[in-house]
């Protein structure tokens, strides 16, 4: 069969990663194929970390986290753009560490591929198997194919976010420099929130592509305050009744934008694209049932809007705003203390508590510079 052959009959009917490994495990040279992975990079940070796993629920090595430059073998490769076998992670010592936790997991060799736009490394896709030596010539080539798809998926999960995001980001440009909430606080905001996210990741058993799509997917929770005038978005005091009555219509608005965006880019189905709607409809709701505009409490709030609450009443207190000083961080800490059980979803107060040390790292990285 042809390659455009192999890939449209492969493409027909493959939407996800784990789909395709199913089809790989099909093919009897390649059953013993344990792992398809992807790691999205951040060059802000220069961190890696997983986004798909194909594996799924065993899970083994999802919510990895590594800074590139910890793992010089995957530098060298993002540098020569090409691809790496491992045959024996075991006498593999270029990257001990890093190695280790894979050979724990039960993986004995390893071929990597980078992810590149143009020159930019967008991640790697990894593929591992039980057996040193599984990644001969031979079975190369008939996985070929498949990873050229494997990375197709990878890049177009990718850039449907991307797309969602450069939508929104128009969004926000057409109201210029008037709203009082920069670049950085957005950055801060979703981070914080990827922190919290990570915390809960264990016990509440949440993929890495939650967490990945939660920290994509924050910045949008405030879109709806492009509907806000500015006598009350920038005005400088305390708002009164009626001028926070259509304050708190942004979430509306911001429901409605993003609602009509998803429609007309026909990106309803996109996997997690619930998420956005969640983290923006619900982002004010309350752990008590006093939050707006639902007043929905407990679990009826999605849990991607019980962490981005969290995340976003730390960073607008720990800011300052045209009505208000910014507060310190030992005020704020505390202040989400108090607020456990009532206003914010306590486990997401604790998962935030425990990475004070990491909120402070990314706060000092994000300071205040650039109105965006
Ligand atoms: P924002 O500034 O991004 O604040 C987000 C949330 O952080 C607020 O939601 C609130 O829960 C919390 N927060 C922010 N600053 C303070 C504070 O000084 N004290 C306390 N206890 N909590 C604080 P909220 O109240 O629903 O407000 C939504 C948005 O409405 C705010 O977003 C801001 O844009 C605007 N807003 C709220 N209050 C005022 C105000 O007094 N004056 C002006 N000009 N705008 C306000
Ligand atoms: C993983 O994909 O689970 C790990 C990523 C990596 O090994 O770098
Ligand atoms: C590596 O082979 O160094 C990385 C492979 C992986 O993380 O899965
Ligand atoms: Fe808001
Ligand atoms: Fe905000």
């Amino acid at each position: 069969m042809s390659l455009k052959g192999e890939i449209d009959g492969v493409m027909d009917g493959v939407v996800n990663l784990v789909e395709l490994h199913d089809r790989i495990k099909g093919i009897a040279p390649l059953s013993a194929l344990t792992r398809i992975a992807v790691a999205v990079y951040d060059p802000e940070r220069d961190m890696l970390r997983t986004f798909i796993d194909s594996t799924m629920g065993e899970c083994p090595l999802s919510h990895y986290v590594a800074r590139l430059g910890d793992v010089p073998s995957l530098v060298a490769l993002a540098r020569a753009g090409g691809p790496r076998v491992v045959d024996d992670l075991k006498d593999y010592v270029g990257d001990s560490e890093h190695s280790r936790k894979l050979l724990d997991h039960g993986y004995r060799s390893s071929y990597t591929l980078p992810l590149m736009q143009g020159d930019a490394l967008q991640g790697f896709l990894f593929f591992n198997a039980a057996t040193p030596g599984f990644f001969t010539p031979e079975r190369l080539s008939q996985l070929w194919p498949y990873a050229q798809i494997a990375r197709l998926i990878a890049v177009l999960e990718l850039d449907k976010i991307r797309l969602i995001q450069a939508a929104v980001k128009t969004v926000r440009q057409i109201s210029y420099h008037r709203d009082e909430e920069t670049g950085s606080h957005l950055e801060r905001m979703s981070r914080y929130g990827r922190l919290i996210a990570e915390g809960l990741a264990e016990p509440y058993r949440l993929s890495d592509e939650y967490v990945e799509f939660l920290y994509r997917f924050s910045p949008l929770h405030d879109v709806g305050k492009v509907a806000i005038p500015d006598s009350i978005l920038l005005k400088p005091g305390p708002l009164d009744a009626p001028e926070y009555a259509l304050m708190q219509a942004h979430v509306d608005k911001g429901r409605q934008i993003i609602d009509m965006m998803l429609k007309e880019f026909g990106m309803g189905q996109v996997p997690h694209i619930d998420m956005l709607h969640n983290i923006v409809a619900y982002h004010h709701e309350c752990w008590d049932g006093s939050g707006y505009p639902y007043g929905l409490s407990g679990d009826q709030i999605p849990l991607e809007a019980r962490i981005a609450a969290v995340a976003d009443v730390f960073d607008a207190l720990t800011s300052n705003r045209p009505y208000k000083k910014a507060w310190s961080n030992a005020e704020a800490f505390a202040y989400l203390r108090d607020m456990r059980g009532s206003k914010f979803d306590p486990a997401c107060v604790e998962a935030m508590l425990q990475r004070a040390a990491e909120v402070e790292e990314i706060q000092a990285h994000f300071a205040e510079t650039i109105h965006d």
